[in-house]
C-alpha cells in the first residue's frame, strides 16, 4: 500500500479513538513554550475541531487534491498572520506521530513512516507561503 492510503486508514483509526485530539495538543503543547505561547487566547475545543479538516486537507492533497486549502492555511499562519515560523512544525509532525502511536491500535513503524512523509510534502507548501 502507497503512503497516502496507509495514512488515510491510520487517520480513520485515529478518529474514531475519543481522545485523539486532546492528546495531540497536549503533546504538541507540551513540546515547547514557544507553541504554548501562540495558544494563550485559543478557544482549545473550537480548535480540535478545526484540527480535524486541517490534517485532513494535508491527506488529500497526498492522494493529489490540489493545494488549494493548503495554500490558505499558509495565508493564515503566514508572518503577517499567525506568524508561525518555519521550525514549529516540527513539534508540531513529532506531537501528530506520537499521538497516531498512541492511538492507532495498528501502529507500526511503516505506519509512522508513511505519516513523516504524506506531513512534509504538504507542510512544505504552507511552509513556502511563510
Ligand atoms: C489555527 C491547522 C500548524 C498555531 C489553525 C487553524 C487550522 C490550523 C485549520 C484554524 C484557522 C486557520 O484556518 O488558519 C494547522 C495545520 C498545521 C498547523 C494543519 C500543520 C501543518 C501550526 C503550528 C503552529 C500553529 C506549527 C505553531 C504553534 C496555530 C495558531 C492558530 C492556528 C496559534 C490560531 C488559534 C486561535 O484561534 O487562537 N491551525 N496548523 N499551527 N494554528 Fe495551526
Amino acid at each position: 500500500m502507497k503512503a497516502p492510503d496507509i495514512v488515510m486508514q491510520s487517520y480513520g483509526r485515529c478518529c474514531a479513538s475519543a481522545s485523539f485530539f486532546d492528546d495531540f495538543y497536549q503533546q504538541f503543547l507540551q513540546s515547547s513554550p514557544e507553541v504554548r505561547a501562540k495558544f494563550t487566547n485559543t478557544d482549545m475545543p473550537a480548535q480540535k475541531l478545526l484540527l480535524r479538516q486541517g490534517i485532513l486537507n494535508l491527506v488529500l492533497f497526498s492522494r493529489g487534491l490540489p493545494p488549494t486549502k493548503l495554500q490558505a492555511l499558509a495565508k493564515s499562519h503566514s508572518r503577517e498572520n499567525l506568524n508561525i515560523q518555519p521550525h514549529l512544525y516540527t513539534y508540531w509532525v513529532d506531537a501528530l506521530v506520537r499521538t497516531v502511536e498512541l492511538h492507532d491500535r495498528q501502529a507500526t513503524p511503516e505506519v509512522s513512516y508513511a505519516w513523516r512523509d504524506v506531513l512534509a510534502k504538504g507542510i512544505e507548501v504552507i511552509q513556502a507561503g511563510y
